[in-house]
């Protein structure tokens, strides 16, 4: 089956990058949200984000017309029934993507595959409660999604064949690179990317070093574009501790222990750059470290 259109569930940080990069690679992109204002919002921001694209040189101003133009939204879920291609891209809670999929599947064509942007829940277990295991797919993206290259494909126990094929073929297309994971405990760049974030949080925990000093010695000492404090806070402490502890209980092994300090950011709502205060405060001109 040729993939032509595309259905967006979620138009947070994940999902407007996704309606983004799918809608310039010529996919028709239906993006859903239970909030009118989170949909504006996604799209004035695709808009900015294609149009510093534009100014870079990377599109031009043809395509970022005919990509806008592409792009539909709605409040109504069902209306992705009609689409080739479904990519989950809600809240990473299980129950909040179960119950999705639960008022998604009688609306949705039979042939239409079904994936999850989860950085860490069970492809398999998502895939089980519903009525196509074999078509459900892990898709999982990278933030910022129009610039980072990789998309990991985990198939669950049951995906057959084809709809492995399919998604290949559909991350060919949009210009990334994909590296596909079994389906274990946040696959592979979460497996390896949170417990050292969760090592950076115990070396400031313990005193070792401070947020500037571990930043700077991991930007400066091993090449990386961010620290990883600076990382957490960009991905969202939240959405960190979650896969700890998805690790943590998956795994069961001491070593995914969650740092204790990154339990106590998330308690006090400091989640990062989304709430404006996490490892630095962005509530000034410069981000200033909280500790
Ligand atoms: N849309 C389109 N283009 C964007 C963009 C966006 N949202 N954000 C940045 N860009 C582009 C810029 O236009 C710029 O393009 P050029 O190279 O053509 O100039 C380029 O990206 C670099 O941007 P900036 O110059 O503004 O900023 P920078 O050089 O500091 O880079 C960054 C920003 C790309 C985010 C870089 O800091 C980086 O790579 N950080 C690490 C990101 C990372 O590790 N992401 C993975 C997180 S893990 C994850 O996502 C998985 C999970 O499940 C948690």
């Amino acid at each position: 089956m040729a993939i032509q259109s595309v259905g967006v569930i979620g138009a947070g940080q994940m999902g407007n990058g996704i309606a983004h990069v799918f809608a310039l690679a010529g996919y028709d992109v239906l993006m859903t949200d239970i909030s009118q204002e989170a949909l504006d919002k996604a799209v004035a921001l695709i808009d900015k984000n294609i149009e510093r694209q534009v100014s870079r040189g990377k599109a031009t101003a043809e395509d970022k017309a005919a990509a806008m133009g592409r792009i539909k939204t709605t409040l109504k879920l069902a209306d992705l029934g009609k689409t080739d291609l479904v990519i989950e891209a809600a809240t990473e809670r299980e129950t909040v993507k179960q119950a999705i999929f639960e008022d998604l599947l009688p609306h949705l064509k039979h042939d239409t595959i079904l994936t999850s942007n989860t950085s860490s829940i069970s492809i398999t277990r998502l895939a089980s409660r519903t009525d196509r295991p074999e078509k459900f797919m892990g898709f999982h993206f990278m933030n910022p999604v129009p610039v980072m290259q990789l998309v990991e494909l985990i198939r669950g126990i049951a995906t057959d064949e084809p709809t492995y094929q399919a998604l290949v073929e559909v991350v060919e297309r949009i210009g990334k690179t994909a590296a596909s994971a079994e389906d274990f405990p946040a696959f592979i760049v979460n497996r390896i990317l949170m417990p050292m974030i969760n090592e950076a949080v115990y070396t400031l925990y313990e005193g070792v070093g401070n947020v500037k000093s571990i930043d700077s010695a991991m930007k400066l000492g091993t090449n990386h574009p961010m620290g990883p404090l600076e990382l957490a806070d960009f991905i969202g402490l939240d959405t960190c501790l979650a896969i700890m502890n998805v690790l943590h209980e998956g795994l069961a092994d001491t070593k995914y222990r969650p740092c204790p300090l990154l339990t106590k950011y998330v308690e006090a709502g400091w989640l990062g750059r989304k709430t404006g205060r996490g490892f630095y405060d962005y509530r000034g001109e410069e981000p200033v470290p909280t500790r």
